[in-house]
């Protein structure tokens, strides 16, 4: 829908020149594999229109890389080839065997080298070359994400001078664990060629003021604004990203009639679902919740045969050694599981490891009793929005949800938990089936107008405002 025809956007987005995004994972059109973030940038991009950069998701030899130039609706494509040598230390290397577990607190599973740190540099700077001449006055860039950190320094090398915002989508962990890179100063200084760096919640905020201060020498005011020690500034806040809450309550109402909705509810026979969607990521806390799920049929008999979890776990990452470690060891947890307690008429854990369409997921939450989002770590977790936005009003499930997910900041009626005590989540997983009908409907409601409010338009539109004013 465009801003000018749902009314919600006055002030005409269009006129203030184009938004230009640029995220290392870019959703094209139907494709089902994309992510939170690029779903999620989507549904803004589709709203103001406007360009879209980053990595095709093609690796190719050297010398035969293109930059790929696309149109879907009102939004353009522009993605660019890497090669293996690049996607293998940029992607594979230093954004998700380093960052990635340092930032979700994990420095444990951090695995650094100088040569992918290099290689993470050098593909940012690859992306700024390709970018700066598709840029035009009046643009406003946005960038997203851990992979592209440094990006606004090397568009700002090249002369860049629009207005350029950052998103960070994970967490951000403090000072004492950042301060664990390699280089990190050189790195987390780079957010001072940003007009705007955006986080997730408040704590992700703290963390990066104190680190600044502490490692960077930085000066901080008391409105966010960040005096770097050259004399750069930017702007720092946080700006929780939502969902687009009325097109996926929409979607589940009638997906929850689909013939993949129907199937699955005729295979259940009658039972009650409990439901998991994650990414197969260690992040996401999947090896506890399996124990609490097999533990809670070993102390509530009474519930055996009587409900199912379905987890579904599209495999992510699968070069990263830790992520196929992780694939291995739920595939036998699942399986012990299943040995001990099914029946010849009734599978305890459902583990699908594939992706579906966004609208066939809203239909499965809307059927289910109950949804276990138990991360770890999460910068915001759009599942846990997700499923409380797909619920029928009249028979609203429970949502389970870890005080470790950035949503937990926001739906606080959820059952709010600590993924690591596993009594809890078995507590937890029982209260929320017998949950009588009077409570399931007051905290989804709570959480169902909230979300209403603070959904993905208002999102998008309070960074940019915030972009606008920080060039101020
Ligand atoms: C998380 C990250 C995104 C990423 C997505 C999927 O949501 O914050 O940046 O795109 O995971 O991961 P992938 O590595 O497949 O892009």
């Amino acid at each position: 829908m465009s801003p000018a025809s749902n009314g919600r956007d006055p002030e005409g987005e269009r006129s203030k020149g184009r938004l230009v995004v640029i995220s290392n994972r870019v959703a094209l059109p139907k494709e089902s594999r994309a992510g939170g973030l690029a779903a999620a940038m989507q549904s803004a991009l589709s709203e103001t229109g406007g360009l879209w950069f980053g990595w095709s998701g093609r690796i190719v030899t050297p010398g035969s890389r293109e930059l790929r130039e696309q149109r879907d609706g009102n939004i353009e494509y522009a993605l660019l080839d890497l090669t293996r040598a690049e996607y293998d230390a940029y992607y594979l290397g230093f954004a998700n065997r380093t960052l990635w577990p340092l930032l979700h607190f994990q420095p444990n599973l951090v695995d650094y080298s100088r040569e992918q740190h290099a290689g993470y540099l050098e593909v940012n700077k690859l992306f700024a070359q390709r970018l700066a001449p598709l840029l035009r006055k009046r643009d406003r860039v946005w960038v997203h994400d851990y992979h592209l950190i440094p990006l606004a320094s090397e568009l700002r090398k090249l002369g860049v001078e629009a207005p350029i915002g950052f998103f960070l989508h994970i967490p951000l962990p403090p000072a004492q664990l950042l301060n664990t890179l390699p280089g990190h100063e050189e790195l987390f200084s780079t957010f001072g060629d940003y007009d705007l760096v955006g986080l997730q919640t408040k704590d992700d905020v703290r963390a990066l003021h104190d680190y600044l201060r502490e490692e960077c020498g930085a000066k901080v005011e008391r409105d966010g604004r960040v005096r770097m020690r050259d004399g750069r500034t930017f702007r720092s806040a946080a700006f929780p990203i939502s969902i687009d809450t009325e097109r996926v309550a929409k979607q589940a109402a009638s997906a929850v009639r689909s013939a993949a909705s129907e199937r699955l509810r005729g295979s259940l026979e009658g039972r009650d679902l409990a439901i998991g969607i994650d990414r197969l990521d260690y992040s996401k806390g999947l090896p506890k919740r399996f124990e609490a799920f097999g533990r809670f049929l070993g102390t509530h008999p009474n519930w055996r045969a009587k409900v199912s979890f379905l987890q579904i776990a599209p495999p992510s990452r699968q070069e990263v050694p830790e992520y196929r470690e992780l694939r291995t060891r739920l595939e036998r947890m699942a399986g012990a599981i299943n040995g001990r307690y099914a029946e010849p008429d009734w599978v305890p854990i459902r583990y699908v490891n594939r992706s579906f369409q966004h609208n066939t997921l809203a239909g499965f939450c809307r059927m289910s009793k109950l949804a276990l989002v138990t991360p770890l770590r999460d910068g915001m977790n759009l599942v846990a929005k997700e499923y409380v936005a797909a619920q029928a009003p009249h028979d609203p499930g429970v949502l389970v949800l870890s005080h470790f997910a950035g949503a937990a900041r926001e739906l606080d009626s959820a059952l709010c938990i600590n993924p690591y005590d596993i009594d809890e989540l078995v507590a937890a997983i029982e209260r929320g089936l017998t949950m009588p009908l009077p409570e399931r409907r007051e905290r989804w409601q709570a959480m169902f107008d909230y979300l209403k409010e603070h959904d993905i338009t208002a999102w998008r539109k309070a960074f940019l405002a915030a972009l606008a004013q920080a060039m101020r």
